[in-house]
């Protein structure tokens, strides 16, 4: 059960095997889940620490989770209450954590390319928990591992992602995981939210929502990060709801059933209104299940669990 990865930085060059035993493995965890004492001594010895220099409910909770049902020694690592705000550099303050012998980091951080280079220079497992607008390689494998629990396989599966995608780290993992696994990957959005190099993905490209719902048997909407726009990107959020919003009335146009995804937090009534997130065709609560399974999965595989 040997990956050929030795940190998960992103999805980018994962191969599909690599991506397989995460998945398979995450789904012998989501079992220890449903047990009465959710707990195994798999990483007994392991010491995690999980750096968070951006805000985060679920990868955050997700991972020290994850980790506390490994058994795993957990340090949580807050910027703000951390002698960075005396001036110590992001370098200086890592080596210091490192010279306490941690064995895992899990870091998310806004810059993009931030979590590779954290791997130059520690002698520690790697785990992006979201770099800025590259990758978020756990999410994206925590909604694989959510559309294969709904549709048995990944294989041929029409997934459009619709929204911010200019912005999503979320969304350029999961198309690299979802190309590698051999769905087809349709990216919806303004011509605005779209990345400007959209060619070199080698995914299809629609700015008409309808079009998109049509070729779907998935949609995973995107949150608008309000944090992240530029300005004038889209006239108004109303604007953005009436063009590009997942509404009942726009899903019932379509005479067949979709699944709903959303990675999580969501704007309701801007990108998806309350009664589809919250629909019976909704995984989103399965995938915050899956998430801590996936992340189970990863550290121990990652760290050399038995
Ligand atoms: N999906 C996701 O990354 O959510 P958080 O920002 O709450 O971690």
């Amino acid at each position: 059960m040997n990956l050929r990865i030795k940190h998960l930085l992103g999805l980018e060059n994962v191969p599909q095997e690599d991506i397989n035993t995460i998945l398979d493995t995450a789904f012998s965890f989501r079992e220890v889940l449903e047990r009465p004492i959710k707990k195994v001594p798999t990483l007994k010895g392991v010491t995690v620490v999980n750096l968070f220099f951006e805000n985060s409910t679920r990868t955050r909770i997700s991972f020290e989770l994850a980790e506390k049902r490994l058994s795993a020694d957990t340090i949580n690592f807050s910027a703000s209450s951390s002698s960075l705000t005396k001036g110590e550099s992001l370098r200086d303050t890592i080596q210091n954590l490192f010279a306490m012998k941690m064995d895992v980091v899990v870091m998310r951080h806004p810059t993009p390319g931030s979590v590779k280079l954290l791997s130059q220079f520690v002698d520690a497992v790697v785990i992006n928990a979201g770099d800025g607008t590259h990758e978020h390689p756990t999410q994206a494998l925590l909604d694989m591992m959510s559309m294969k629990e709904k549709l048995g396989s990944l294989e041929g599966v029409n997934v459009a992602i619709i929204g911010d995608i200019r912005h999503s780290r979320v969304a350029l993992s999961n198309i690299f995981g979802l190309k590698t696994m051999g769905a087809n990957v349709l990216l919806c959005g303004p011509p605005t939210f779209m990345p400007y190099d959209v060619v070199s993905l080698g995914v299809k490209v629609t700015y008409n929502l309808d079009e998109a719902l049509q070729f779907a048997d998935v949609i995973n909407v995107l949150r608008i990060q309000k944090e992240r726009q530029g300005k004038g990107l889209i006239p108004s959020m109303r604007e953005y709801r009436n063009v590009y919003g997942i509404t009942q009335q726009r899903l019932s146009k379509l005479k067949r059933p979709l699944t709903i995804m959303h990675p999580g937090p969501i704007n309701r009534g801007v990108e998806i209104d309350t009664d589809v997130a919250d629909s019976e065709h909704s995984i989103i609560l399965h995938q915050v299940l899956n998430g801590v399974a996936v992340r189970m999965s990863i550290l121990f595989l990652l760290a050399g669990g038995r």
